[in-house]
């Protein structure tokens, strides 16, 4: 369902005041400044300082979407969606952390290379159309910039 959005028609503002108070308190004002904004832009999410060995990880959230960026084997930093792709459960749960041996989904215990591919399905035969091969982990956009790390969703 479509909404209006705030921003249609300029506010009814005294002369003495230049912002619409809105901008702090609306939640619709922020769902949109979430999607066009914080979604849509490249984000800082560490240092790459922060991950000095593989497997080193940060757990974020950027407009609300749950990623973890990652030092892989090949020393590059990757970032993705922090959601196994089985039945969505959180896979990284602690801010920081090390995950040299994969990232392990609590629930049912799939398991995930630092590339994001899936290395173990546990009792396999029990889930119908899955397949190592054909399951990874979603990628977000990564890019280190003067030993900064940045991720996005565009
Ligand atoms: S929800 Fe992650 S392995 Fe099932």
């Amino acid at each position: 369902m479509d909404h209006v959005s705030p921003w249609a028609t300029a506010p009814n503002l005294p002369s003495t005041h230049y912002v619409d108070n809105r901008i702090y308190t609306d939640p619709v004002i922020f769902e949109e400044e979430r999607e066009k904004i914080l979604a849509a832009t490249w984000r800082l999410v560490c240092h790459e300082s922060e991950l000095p060995e593989p497997g080193d990880y940060r757990a974020k959230e950027i407009a609300g979407v749950p990623v973890v960026i990652l030092r892989s084997e090949d020393r590059s930093i990757m970032a993705f969606f922090n959601v196994c792709p089985h039945r969505g459960a959180r896979l990284v749960r602690d801010e920081r952390g090390n995950a040299k041996k994969g990232l392990q989904c609590l629930y049912h215990l799939w398991t995930f290379a630092l590339d994001g591919k899936c290395t173990s399905i546990t009792r396999s035969k029990g889930y119908d159309g899955c397949s190592l091969k054909k399951t990874t982990l979603d990628c977000a956009l990564s890019e280190r910039k003067s030993s900064a790390a940045w991720c996005s969703f565009a």
